[in-house]
């Protein structure tokens, strides 16, 4: 843990500079805003340890596998999220002196994430190595409402001098990826061009030619007086540049504003990218950097009114989770279903930048319930896009008769990941996005997705799953072999429960969808018959047989579904058990004594139980949340908010609590010392899961929205809404009562087991229990 940064309600503030720290803050200080974004680097020259960090939506390089033993079926490449050229960089000169915050002094640092209106603030007082002292004041945001721009106010002002200031804004496109494979970089520059106060880069990625263009424009002032004097050139085959000098005096104000632009050929034509950006940049810079920073702020208040959640009585509480609602909404705003939300969102190159399950598991059940249905109907899009991918993927593995398994790892519908255990084997990831349907549908009330898109998903994926079981003669029951849980610290096992779990509900679901399109829009069933090549004599009749004789290991002793067969053969320790200094187990042990122990390392079973919880009675429920608990480590960040969601569930407030703050800080406290890498941006849905279905008991059931709010012992009051059914749902917690509001319309919720008709904007009032009886 390293608790450097200060709390606040709004905002994320580090006080005084620490170049130990400086990696993990370029981490947690990143902006973006769905187009691209970036990690906190400066502006200005720094040569201390930094991880220059700039990505584009979509814009990514497969890059060639490396793996130590080839199997057959393995991917050819790792997609990868590029690192793209840098367009923030300004090297400043005082005096000829860089200033450069690794070699000179400073004093009053202050950098501020500003999570209300979206913007990132630097200020600091820097003693250069001749005793110059200049104040520095930066403001950069990039613009929500204009998501192909961003801007940059740059202001000095000299403290104890007369003399020259120089500033050298550039774009630089000799970039590259940390992660690359084979250290090689992925961007050709095909085109630089350089004017007064204005520069271009026309950048091309190696193999799938991706065009993005770069470009700047900046206007200078002095004391509020623009400064035209014309700039000297710089245009290299991979940078442009503009060289401006000033002469200044004590306390006179230097402004810089920068205006970027990044256009891509995901949205134009390639051809005419640099024109388009040109005109672009001017729009930009007429409109001005005041104006431009009011229409981005009006488009963050948006956003945090339908998502914002109000914690009072625990600062540290509120801010994680405005933290991890902000960063989200960077991330991903719906706009381009061409796009997905990587594990590290804008923030880091882990992960590849790539699409995982976590977009349906984790972040689907943030965004259904906080921005408008498209959003989310964009990532249920995105992977009907790619059935076909995934149909060819399945065929790949010897499964036939348009079976489709969706990839692990993924840009654009192919499989990237490469290692067997979990390409092959982690196949849980097909149940999710076919949960992801329902779960869109019984929120939004849009049943036209059904027979629109999602009923050719459902069929590619049950019939995956009848073909991936096998009837097993010995058990008279069918089996699934060979596969790895959401507990990636199990490989290759037969039978995990959470996978046959999902398998079978699966293709139960489909089936009910089938016949209910069927009955309501017979046209559209039989041109789905037609296009699927569904054949209506076989296939449903093999699934209802597989699901009626599904095999699930159960231990009758102890009443427990078993994790995978033969689970209880392991020696069964408890994490309480587990000697401190060993954890995390996966920095201290090796990969076989991992496997070999009964150590969880995410939510698997109780990831089951979440999902379909109203199959099970609180007693089953508690049963297997303290034996599943008591051996799982969290080793993945998507697990402790599943956790805190059934503790809660289960009436334990005090362990419900800790998990929640395991997740909502992990990032800004850097619980795992791995921030600098980049922030967990998928599991930061789950800090809000834990909240709004953990505290506030949310769930919907039977096409109704149903609430059983706790309190925890720390809060004095917690609010947070609800998009349901199109209607906004304002839900207040104290330490006395529950009050909701449906804002503009009418609704029925159910709360505490009884319904309760809500008028519109008329706040109704319910005494808070402090259980949750059955
Ligand atoms: C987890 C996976 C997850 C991936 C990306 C892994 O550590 O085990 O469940 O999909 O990280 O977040």
């Amino acid at each position: 843990m390293n608790k450097y940064l200060k709390n606040n309600e709004w905002n994320i503030v580090e006080e005084g500079f620490d170049p130990k720290n400086h990696k993990a803050s370029e981490s947690i200080f990143s902006l973006g805003n769905g187009h691209m974004g970036q990690r906190a680097n400066f502006e200005e020259r720094y040569t201390g340890k930094s991880l220059q960090g700039n990505y584009v939506a979509g814009i990514y390089y497969p890059d060639k596998t490396r793996v130590g033993w080839w199997k057959n079926g393995y991917p050819e490449y790792f997609a990868k999220v590029l690192n793209s050229p840098n367009w923030i960089g300004i090297d400043v000169q005082i005096n000829h002196d860089y200033l450069d915050l690794a070699k000179c002094k400073t004093e009053n640092f202050r950098r501020v994430l500003n999570m209300k209106e979206g913007y990132l603030q630097r200020s600091f007082v820097a003693v250069m190595a001749n005793g110059n002292k200049v104040k520095v004041e930066v403001i950069r945001f990039l613009n929500m409402a204009q998501p192909e721009t961003g801007a940059i106010k740059y202001s000095i002002t000299p403290l104890n001098f007369n003399g020259e200031i120089s500033f050298t804004p550039f774009i630089d496109g000799d970039v590259k990826n940390e992660d690359a494979n084979y250290n090689e970089k992925f961007w050709n520059i095909l085109e630089t061009e350089t004017i007064d106060f204005e520069g271009y880069l026309l950048s091309q990625t190696k193999k799938l030619d991706f065009s993005v263009g770069f470009g700047m424009k900046c206007q200078v002032e002095i004391n509020g007086e623009p400064f035209t004097e014309a700039p000297t050139h710089i245009k290299g085959p991979k940078y442009v540049g503009n060289i401006i000098k000033l002469n200044a005096k004590e306390g006179d104000s230097v402004v810089l504003y920068k205006y970027g632009a990044v256009l891509s050929s995901l949205n134009h034509p390639a051809s005419e990218l640099l024109k388009l950006t040109k005109q672009k940049l001017v729009e930009t810079a007429k409109t001005g950097f005041e104006t431009l920073f009011e229409a981005h702020k009006n488009k963050w208040s948006e956003i945090w009114s339908h998502s914002d959640i109000q914690i009072q009585g625990d600062i540290e509480a509120q801010q994680g989770i405005r933290f991890n609602i902000f960063h989200l909404n960077q991330t991903y705003t719906g706009e381009d279903e061409r796009l997905n939300i990587g594990p590290k969102g804008f923030t880091g190159e882990k992960y590849g930048g790539s699409t995982y399950w976590d977009t349906e598991a984790y972040c689907i059940p943030f965004f259904i319930s906080t921005a408008p249905s498209k959003v989310t109907r964009n990532l249920l899009i995105y992977r009907y896009k790619h059935l076909q991918k995934a149909i060819e993927n399945a065929q790949k593995l010897g499964f036939t008769n348009g079976a489709a398994l969706y990839p692990m790892v993924t840009m654009n519908g192919e499989e990237c990941h490469n290692e067997w255990e979990i390409t092959f084997e982690e196949i849980h990831r097909n149940g999710a996005i076919a949960f992801a349907i329902f779960n869109y549908i019984r929120h939004t009330g849009d049943d036209n997705y059904l027979a629109e898109y999602g009923l050719e998903v459902l069929i590619g994926i049950s019939r995956f799953w009848s073909q991936r079981v096998n009837y097993s003669e010995a058990k008279k029951q069918y089996v699934m072999l060979g596969v790895t849980g959401p507990n990636e610290y199990e490989n290759n096992v037969n039978n995990n429960w959470y996978t046959s779990t999902i398998a079978k509900w699966c293709m139960e679901y489909t089936l009910q969808c089938i016949e209910s399109i069927k009955k309501q829009n017979f046209t559209k069933y039989s041109e789905i018959v037609t296009k699927t090549k569904f054949n209506e004599a076989t296939e449903p009749k093999k699934w209802k047989d597989i699901c009626d004789k599904f095999y699930f290991p159960y231990d009758s002793d102890q009443k427990i579904f078993l994790q995978q067969e033969g689970y209880l053969d392991k020696e069964q320790v408890l994490t309480s058990q587990l000697d401190p200094a060993q954890r995390p187990i996966n920095q201290h042990w090796s990969w076989d004594h991992i496997l070999r122990s009964c150590f969880i390392k995410q939510a698997d079973v109780l990831q089951g139980i979440y999902l379909f919880e109203e199959n099970y009675d609180l007693e089953t429920i508690k049963r297997h949340f303290d034996f599943y608990e008591s051996r799982t480590v969290h080793e993945s960040s998507l697990s402790p908010c599943v956790h805190s969601i059934l503790a809660a569930r289960i009436g334990d407030m005090p362990k419900a609590y800790k998990l929640y703050l395991r997740t909502s800080r992990l990032d800004i406290d850097d619980y795992n010392h791995e921030v600098h890498e980049g922030l967990h941006i998928t599991s930061m849905a789950g800090t809000w899961m834990s909240i709004v279905e953990g505290f506030g008991g949310k769930r919907v059931l039977h096409g109704k929205l149903h609430l059983n709010p706790l309190i925890p012992e720390k809060w004095d009051e917690y609010s947070f809404k609800i998009l349901f059914k199109g209607v906004d749902i304002l839900v207040t917690v104290n330490k006395q009562q529950v009050n909701l509001t449906a804002k503009n319309h009418p609704a029925t919720i159910n709360i505490y087991g009884n319904d309760i008709d809500l008028k519109p904007d008329k706040t109704e009032n319910i005494a808070l229990r402090t259980k949750i009886e059955s």
